[in-house]
């Protein structure tokens, strides 16, 4: 691309040029009437950052480990499934670019490039697996063991859709996957009947409906690598994953895809990280676009937040370059907010950053 968009915000417009039409209505859908992909940008917005003065900036540092991975800052690719759409490098063209900007990678289980293929895309480690159970329990067991022998260094069992949320542009455009693309992990094709998301059909005939938190303790029993539950709303599911081995707690509602007129993610971040207490870290996502986002979202208890459209959009415009800038954007602005709020460090970033005014 020759000129490179300002910000976020400003990629998605280009991208939509460029990507075909349906893959672009399904990357950029909500669930329903979307009023919770909309509020996840609204509620980032109307909290207001109340900045110290007169402190030494001079010197960031914004690494961190999350899950134990260490990352040059604390943005994480979300697991966002069917990269060829976007790119003919797919996933790996992804896993690339967070490579570049020195930023963990998470591979989604429905990936049009194997677990293998996309750890074996970077030099070292590929970063974590997002995993979807499906019902056939020694398949999902298998997806597990061969993440681990990948290289792969966490998992993120993703909770919040037993059934797909109901994605209206996707049921109008029959979405279905390009004869070309499979769900590369288990060699699937997604196919839709007329007026039906091929995607959903998917869901309600492979993936498994039953999850309870026993099978998120028989994760935890057979995954060497931390298990991160992706999907949680509420303290008292947090709770509950902590007691069950979770490593971590994704606060996520998937950007809004999912469950209709849930909160914004950040809303829920504060009481759910007054639970959590520290006993396990806690990830973010959902409308995370400048680095004043991710600044609110530190403050106020996370550990780390994770970014999902804007990769997309990145990926469609430049392939893995187009992923780097991305996430390089995301870091300069971070450092931009966290120098501007008087904190060189992420353990500086606290509540009282945030006005209650
Ligand atoms: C997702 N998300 C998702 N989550 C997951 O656990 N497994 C998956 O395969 C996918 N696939 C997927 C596809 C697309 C096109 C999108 C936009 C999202 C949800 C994703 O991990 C994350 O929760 C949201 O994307 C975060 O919101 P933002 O940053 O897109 O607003
Ligand atoms: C989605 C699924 C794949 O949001 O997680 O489309």
């Amino acid at each position: 691309m020759s000129t490179w968009p300002a910000n976020l915000q400003d990629l998605e417009e280009p991208a939509s040029r460029v990507l075909d039409p349906v893959a672009y209505d399904y990357y950029r859908s909500g669930g329903g009437d979307e009023i919770t992909l909309d509020r996840n940008r609204d509620a980032f917005a109307r909290l207001s950052l109340l900045p110290h003065v007169l402190r030494d900036v001079s010197d960031l540092d914004l690494r961190t480990k999350l899950l134990g991975t260490p990352t040059s800052l604390p943005v994480a690719v979300a697991p966002t499934a069917f990269h060829g759409l976007a790119n003919p490098d797919a996933e790996c063209a992804t896993a690339r670019g967070a490579a570049a900007a020195d930023a963990i990678f998470c591979l989604s289980s429905l990936s049009n490039t194997t677990i293998e293929e996309a750890a074996g895309a970077v030099e070292g480690p590929p970063g974590w697996f997002q995993l979807y159970v499906f019902r056939d329990r020694e398949l999902t067991r298998s997806l597990v063991e061969r993440a681990e022998a990948a290289g792969y260094s966490a998992i993120l069992l993703t909770v919040d859709a037993p059934v797909l949320g109901r994605r209206e542009r996707d049921i109008r455009n029959s979405f279905e996957l390009p004869g070309h693309l499979t769900i590369a992990c288990v060699d699937d094709h997604v196919g839709a009947p007329e007026g039906e998301s091929g995607l959903a059909a998917y869901f309600a005939s492979q993936l498994d409906a039953s999850l309870e938190w026993s099978d998120l303790e028989w994760l935890v029993e057979i995954s060497g690598l931390p298990v991160a539950v992706k999907g949680i709303h509420r303290p008292d599911d947090a709770e509950r994953a902590i007691e069950a081995g979770a490593a971590g707690i994704v606060v996520s509602n998937h950007g809004g895809r999912q469950l209709d007129t849930v909160p914004a993610t950040i809303e829920m971040l504060p009481p759910i990280a007054e639970v959590v207490g520290g006993r396990a870290e806690i990830l973010l996502d959902g409308g995370v676009r400048r680095g004043s986002d991710i600044v609110k979202a530190l403050c106020l208890g996370a550990d780390g937040v994770m970014v999902g459209r804007p990769i997309l959009w990145g990926l469609a415009l430049d392939g893995s370059d187009g992923v780097r800038r991305t996430l390089n954007m995301l870091r300069i602005e971070l450092r931009e907010a966290m120098a501007l709020c008087g904190a060189a460090r992420l353990s500086d970033l606290g509540p009282e950053l945030i006005a209650t005014v």
